[in-house]
């Protein structure tokens, strides 16, 4: 029988619940506060941003599966034992979705969507001629088990693609690959649109500032789906403001929600999404779980840990 402790830190988890049945036969679905005891045995934690001190009073998890592929929140509690596996999540829901997010703001960025919106509500007749996608340089941030699954989305399309990553990739045709900082100021300079699609780690935090923006082509947009603290958003909007970038779409923030009084939700070039670009599917994630489970339970290495040392 296998135990899973369920943490959502919002309204939802009757949904999670017949989605692990289905997966794991026979599970013993516990969603929190009703965990029991923990001299009860061992179980699993599937969680999102489980409150702080928590899980370092239940000594019997085994393993903690992040419900997204981000972990921020859950390292950020100091209290977290050092010892306990993370694995975090790469369903292919979750890549599905980000790919049509990713698709659907790459469009909007290369047609002026947000220029068009903000003219309509002006009332303005205004035409604009946006280029053909096979003259827009994409650039990816990140090209893991998102960044990768987006670039092939985006192929079809015509698109100039590239990718900085922090490790060298092989080869591959129609990707064009940067990796490590002394190849980031080139891949910059080449992106039209630059999608965010990075961990949060103290290498990636503040990556998007002034100086590096201001290495982008004159009109260049920036969409960032993976963690706010890529960008330092005063001097995001100072490059707005100024004409040297054309627009931002921003799905997630250091703070969330985003406060009502913050001035982004108002700016006429920058789309506000409130962290949805990708949702974790309850199927595609249960199933997800209970084959990393298997392997544990197994004694082989389950998928996707993180590595604390780079924190992703
Ligand atoms: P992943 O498979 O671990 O890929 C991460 C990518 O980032 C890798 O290509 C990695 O390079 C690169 N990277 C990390 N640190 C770097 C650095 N310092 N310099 C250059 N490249 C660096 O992660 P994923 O599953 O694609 O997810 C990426 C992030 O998306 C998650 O961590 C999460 O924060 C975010 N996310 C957001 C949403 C949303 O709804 N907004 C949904 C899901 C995920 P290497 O390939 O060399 O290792
Ligand atoms: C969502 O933000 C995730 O990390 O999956």
């Amino acid at each position: 029988m296998t135990r899973l402790y369920f943490y959502l830190d919002e309204p939802g988890w009757e949904i999670w619940q017949p989605a692990f049945e289905a997966a794991i036969p026979g599970v013993d679905f516990r969603n929190y506060p009703d965990w029991g005891s923990p001299d009860e045995g061992p179980a699993y934690l599937f969680a999102w941003e489980p409150e702080l001190g928590l899980v370092a009073k239940y000594p019997n998890i085994k393993a903690i599966f992040s419900l997204g592929a981000g972990v921020d929140h859950l390292t950020r509690d100091p209290s977290l034992p050092k010892d306990i596996p993370i694995i975090r999540m790469s369903d292919d829901g979750l890549k599905e979705g980000m790919a049509e997010f990713v698709l659907m703001t790459v469009l909007m960025h290369q047609r002026y969507m947000p220029r068009m919106l903000a003219a309509q509500c002006k009332r303005e007749w205004r035409r604009l001629f946006p280029p053909l996608a096979s003259d827009v340089r994409i650039g990816i941030l990140g090209y893991g088990a998102l960044g990768k699954y987006c670039a092939q989305a985006l192929k079809p399309l015509g698109y100039q693609i590239a990718a900085w990553s922090r490790s060298g990739k092989a080869a591959e045709e129609g990707i064009e690959h940067f990796s490590g900082k002394d190849q980031f100021e080139s891949f910059l300079k080449r992106t039209d649109i630059l999608v965010g699609l990075l961990p949060s780690t103290p290498e990636t935090t503040n990556l998007l500032n002034r100086e590096t923006m201001a290495l982008m082509p004159r009109y260049a947009s920036i969409i960032n789906a993976g963690r706010g603290s890529l960008i330092n958003l005063e001097d995001l909007v100072d490059l707005l403001d100024s004409g040297h970038l054309s627009a931002a779409t921003l799905d997630v923030f250091v703070e969330e929600p985003l406060t009502e009084d913050s001035p982004l939700w108002a700016h006429d070039k920058i789309i506000v999404t409130p962290h949805i670009a990708s949702i974790t599917r309850p199927k595609t994630a249960a199933e997800y779980v209970a084959n990393n489970i298997k392997k544990i339970e197994a004694g082989m290495q389950p998928e996707n840990v993180l590595d604390r040392q780079r924190g992703y």
